[in-house]
Parts: structure tokens; sequence; C-alpha cells
């Protein structure tokens, strides 16, 4: 297969310093007009073939750099070497693969509702009213899972975030305490009318919870009036505990085939259950929903967390008025929970006639399309939005059609569940081969961290010359763990192209 994903050997410390500014600075002052905002955006969410389109082989090492200068880093700290990424890029970008193909076609659907693309906002404050839903499509979303409509008050607390930061400014995870939506039935059904008048070809998926059969009947009639295309049953918010409502519906299969087959019983729209990950088994939950009458699975929601507690006030975080809650995990940490549920429901054979749309932790159109190559069919995002904004539908959707195009593969419906069969029994594992690192010299920063973590967290089947800060493998004592590879900040470390056979351990 063409390899999508050469080593691009970019430089992500720097990278990471750009803030991704609302109306970037940068990009005002280029005496070459380029696109220099949008260039740092397509290589932050790593769609670089937009970026190196954008770029259009521009060599900006000799340019004066008003870029750097405009940075609103710059007088503060030291500004994003914007010249070096981009003269860096460069040189790497001559690595990407060819198109195969002229074109690509991303558009799916969610049992027989189309979509233009697979992208959609996630039922949260991101997709809350028409002017944001409105803002969404035009930006390019395929649709929006609304923020879920429930009949009953809600009563939000202040704060209700907190996040855990990586090296850069982003969000690692990302804890929520928030309810539900917090308009009238009426304001929300009004709300639907708008944006289906104004955006007929949008996808609108109405999420909602009652607090009784009725009112889960009722709800789906009332979003099926209005204009919704497809209704998505909360099941699984965490942030109330009350019994026969969210996380607790999602938690019992008598709870979730109940009121499932009363949505149905409101609805003819295609109906998805929205499953929480706040349990060990999640296939016979979804079991349960298709006996109820589902015609697919969207998870995961959010995961019950404390992100944190304040050392000095001793107090759980967020501290509302001095007291905190468990509270739902979502962001990029929980994208490989998320992923190990869809690939859950898509390798249980009795439900492959239910759609699955994915979510948890997408950012780029790589996290995207991992869920797609694990069966789902449609995937929704919200943290990464809430950080960055709409505009990372750009990204999202030119990032996974390049991928396509140089894949020669020409429609989105060929990829759903294409590694979905790779993952399998721990019984089922090839255990006899092993594939030794190969060290890149030329590319070693001599830090030795491989050496450090082979000694105390491997197999010491690494040496360390310390003059020449060069390390050395024994052959005889590796494994094959990858742990080395996996710290080296350098990325010097690749796997060798062929395994050796292992004689098998003595039973
Ligand atoms: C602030 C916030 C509010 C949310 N509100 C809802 C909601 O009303 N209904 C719902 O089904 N899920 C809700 N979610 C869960 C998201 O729809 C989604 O399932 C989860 O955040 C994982 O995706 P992500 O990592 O892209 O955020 C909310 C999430 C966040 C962060």
């Amino acid at each position: 297969m063409n390899k999508i994903s050469p080593k691009l050997f970019l430089d992500f410390s720097e990278m990471n310093k750009c803030l991704l500014c609302a109306d970037p600075a940068c990009e005002k002052v280029c005496e070459r007009n380029l696109p220099v905002g949008e260039i740092l955006r397509s290589l932050y969410f790593e769609n670089y073939h937009g970026a190196a389109v954008k770029l259009n082989g521009n060599d900006c090492s000799q340019c004066a750099g008003p870029c750097e200068q405009a940075c609103v880093l710059s007088g503060r700290k030291v500004p994003v070497q914007i010249q070096d990424i981009f003269s860096g890029f460069l040189n790497e970008s001559t690595r990407l693969p060819a198109h195969r193909i002229e074109e690509a076609d991303i558009s799916t659907e969610i049992c027989g509702v189309k979509l233009e693309n697979p992208f959609l906002l996630s039922s949260s404050v991101v997709a809350s009213s028409y002017d944001m839903c409105a803002r969404a499509f035009r930006a390019g979303w395929a649709g929006a899972a609304f923020k879920t409509i429930c009949s009953f008050p809600q009563h939000e607390a202040s704060p209700r975030f907190s996040a855990i930061r990586s090296h850069s400014h982003s969000f690692a995870g990302f804890k929520n305490i928030e309810q539900l939506s917090d308009h009238s039935v009426e304001e929300n059904m009004q709300i639907f009318r708008e944006l289906k008048k104004e955006f007929p070809d949008k996808v609108i998926v109405a999420s909602i919870m009652g607090m009784n059969e009725e009112e889960w009947t009722y709800l789906a009639a009332e979003c099926e009036k209005a204009g919704a295309n497809i209704i998505e049953c909360n099941f699984s918010c965490p942030n109330m505990e009350d019994s026969d409502l969210g996380i607790t519906i999602g938690q019992s299969e008598e709870l979730v085939e109940r009121f499932t087959k009363a949505v149905k019983k409101g609805t003819k729209l295609p109906v998805l259950v929205k499953l929480t990950p706040n349990i060990t088994d999640m296939v016979p939950l979804a079991l349960a929903a298709k006996r109820g009458g589902a015609d697919g699975i969207a998870a995961i929601n959010t995961i019950n967390s404390i992100t944190g507690v304040n050392i000095d006030t001793l107090v759980a975080e967020p501290s509302v008025q001095g007291r905190s809650m468990i509270g739902g995990y979502s962001g990029a940490a929980v994208k490989p929970i998320a992923l190990r549920f869809i690939s859950d429901l898509s390798n249980c054979k009795e439900l492959y006639d239910l759609h699955i749309s994915g979510m948890g932790g997408i950012e780029t159109w790589r996290d995207a399309l991992e869920f797609i190559l694990l069966g789902a069919g449609s995937v929704q995002v919200t943290t990464a939005v809430m950080q960055y904004g709409y505009r990372i539908i750009d990204d999202l959707i030119d990032g996974l059609k390049e991928y396509m195009k140089c894949k020669g593969i020409s429609s989105l419906k060929d990829l759903i569940g294409a590694a979905s069969s790779t993952v399998v029994a721990h019984t089922d594992i090839e255990r006899d081969m092993v594939v030794f690192p190969v060290f890149r010299h030329e590319r070693c920063y001599g830090c030795g961290r491989c050496y450090i973590s082979c000694m105390d967290g491997g197999h010491q089947a690494i040496s360390f010359d310390y003059e020449k800060r060069k390390p050395h493998l024994d052959p005889g004592k590796c494994v094959g763990c990858h742990l080395c590879m996996l710290v080296c900040p350098a990325r010097a470390i690749e796997t060798a192209r062929k395994p050796v056979h292992r004689e098998p351990l003595p039973k």
C-alpha cells in the first residue's frame, strides 16, 4: 500500500508554540500573501498535503520575516519561528506521496440519511443555539447533534469545566459537570424549524432525554415534527445520577430497551442510542438498544472523572464554592477508550446492521479516520471544537480527502470498518516473532533517553557511549518491545523491516 504517513521531521516543539490565533496577525503582513495562519493550522492538525498546497513551494528562509515580528508572542516571548517551520516543512514535503486519483467522495449516511461528509458536532454546548449551528453549517460541518433537549429546567453550576493541559497550550483531557439544554422544548423546536428552513441539506440529530416513557415518546414526536432528521437518545449523561435518567439508563439493559421502544413509538425517524463508557462491556447494552428497535449506536459519552485536586484549597476541580463532583471526561485523552468501544461494537456480528456514530477525542482527520476504520460510519466532535472552534472542519475534510486520493480510495464507504478484523483476542496474537528497533544515528540527539528507559523499564538491551553520546543495541537481550522508539524525542529509532523468528518459550 502507498504509505501516507512518511515520517515528516517537523519541529513540533516550535509548532506547539503557535497559539492558533483568531484573525492571525502573522497572516496580514506576509509580503507574498501566503495564508500563514492557515498553513500553521493545517500543520498543527496534521493536514500536511493541505499545508503544502497553501505554501505552494514558497521558500520563506530568505524573507525578512514580518510574520514573526507580527506574531502576538513577539515582544512578550520569543515569537513562533515561522520561517524555520516553513522551510523545514518545504524540505520534508517533497516526501509526501502523490495522488493516485483526482477525486475522493467523503459523503456517507446515517441509516439512509445522507451526510455530505462524516463530520457532525456532537450534542453539547457547541450545538446549542440557532446561531452556533448556522455558523458551523456554513463552515462545512455536515450536521449537528443538538444539545440534549428535555422538559425539566436546568440549573447549571459555575465554573463547570476543568482541564488537564498537555505540554503545549492544548487540553490533554477535559472535564465538564454540565447537564442539558437550558432552552425550553418549544424554543428548541423553533430552532430546528429555522435551521431546517435555512439549511435543508444539513442533518439535525435531535438529542433527547425524557423523564418517563411518555416523555421519551413525546419528545421524539415533537422533534420529528420540527424537522429533525435523526433522534439520538441520551442514555449516558454522567452528570445526573437520578434513577431512570442519564447514565443510569445506559447502565441498565432493561431501561435501554424500554426507553428505546418508547422513542420508536413516537417517531419514524432513525434512532441512535448514545451509550456510556462507564460500564465494563457496551455490547449487551447495544444489543438491548437493538431489541428496543434502535437503528444505530452513538458512542462514547464522557467518562466519569476527577481531573485533579487543588493542593492549596484542598478542593477537587472544578471547585464550585468549595465543593466539586465527579464529571464527564472528554477530549484527546479518551480517544483510546472510545476506539476500544467502537471496535467492540463493530466486531459484534449481531450488531452488523446498526450504524455506529463514533466520538471521543477526535481532533484531527487522522483521529476521525481511525474511528471510521474501526467501524464508525459517521463521527462527532465536541471538545476539539470547544478549544479550536468550528474552523477545524477545514483540515478534517481536506486531510481526509487527501489521504483517500493518495491511497486511491474513491469512496469513504470503502474505509468503514476496514481495520475492525485486525483487533483480535489475546490468544490470537503472534508471539513468536521479534521486531527489532533500528537506530538512525544521523538523527539521534544523543540524549540517552532510550538507554535510561531500556535500563529501568525494559530489558537492559541498550548501552550508552557517554563520550560519543551514542546508544548501542544488544540484539541478544532485546525483546523488541519498542519502548526506546516511543521515548525517543528525535524519532531516530525505527522498526526493522523484517521480524525475526524466536524460539517459542517452553510450555
Ligand atoms: C461541555 C460538554 C457538554 C456536553 N453535553 C452533552 C449533552 O448535552 N448531551 C450528550 O449526549 N452529550 C454531551 N456531551 C458529550 C459529548 O457529546 C461527547 O460525547 C463527548 O464529549 C466525547 O467527545 P469529545 O471528546 O469530542 O468531546 C457533552 C460534552 C461536553 C464536553
